[in-house]
């Protein structure tokens, strides 16, 4: 089955508040972008990637796959305004007899090759789409604007869901036309079946520069 992986990192990084956008940040020596790009050109279940940059940051992100020499990068396109946007800028790339298409926030640079195997693993079992996911730990409350705590909330089955996701690249296709936080939120919209499997601390998202230092510090 062919894999085809899409890498979205067309994000501004409002939240890291840097010159430039999240995805150059430097992780240690090399753009954040660097990590996740080498770790999925390295992984035996991708076939193909393809990069979804910033606007005007698609030569810089060919640069460093060439850098990088990886040899799956099928191509580099500009992103939308929104995730969803950029998802189906990258999805316009992926050819008709693709199989299964995996998505990966580029903010997530800790992708290892078993969280992308537990993805990929009820593809062949039925599922429409798989994704990561790690059951919530902490109490749960609903606050108003105030502060005052209106309810504490039941996290009986409750998750926070991470990237890589992987759908059957038909079923995605069909789904992937409204807007999400996630991919799988437009695939569950469609009335796809998609499965949560084990997820990974380490997938953390740089959102902040702090979560940049933690994750310089674990590499
Ligand atoms: N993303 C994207 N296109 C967008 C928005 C987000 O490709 N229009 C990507 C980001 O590059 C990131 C992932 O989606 O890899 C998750 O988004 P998020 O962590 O929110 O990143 P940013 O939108 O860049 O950060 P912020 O919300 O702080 O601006
Ligand atoms: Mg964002």
């Amino acid at each position: 089955m062919s894999v085809w992986a899409l890498l979205v990192a067309a994000g501004r990084g409002e939240r890291l508040g840097l010159d430039q956008p999240k995805a150059f940040a430097k992780l240690g020596e090399d753009p954040l972008l660097a990590e996740p790009l080498r770790r999925l050109d390295e992984s035996e279940w991708i076939d193909r990637i393809v990069i979804v940059a910033p606007a005007g940051w698609e030569e810089p992100a060919i640069l460093l796959a060439e850098e990088l020499a990886c040899s799956k990068v099928h191509s580099c396109v500009a992103g939308g305004a929104t995730r969803s946007e950029s998802v189906r800028a990258g999805l316009a790339e992926v050819p008709g007899d693709a199989l299964v298409v995996l998505v990966h926030d580029a903010a997530r640079p800790l992708v290892t090759e078993e969280v992308i195997g537990r993805v990929l693993q009820p593809l062949s079992e039925g599922w429409d789409g798989a994704v990561p996911g790690l059951r919530v730990s902490d109490t749960l409350k609903l606050v108003a604007d105030d502060g005052s705590v209106i309810d504490t909330v039941s996290r009986d089955g409750l998750y926070a869901v991470q990237t890589p996701q992987a759908f059957l690249a038909d079923v995605f296709r069909r789904a992937a036309t409204g807007e999400a936080t996630d991919c799988a939120g437009l695939v569950e919209a469609a009335g796809g079946r998609v499965k949560v499997v084990e997820g990974d601390t380490r997938l953390l998202k740089v959102t902040t520069a702090d979560d940049l230092a933690k994750i310089a510090s674990w590499l």
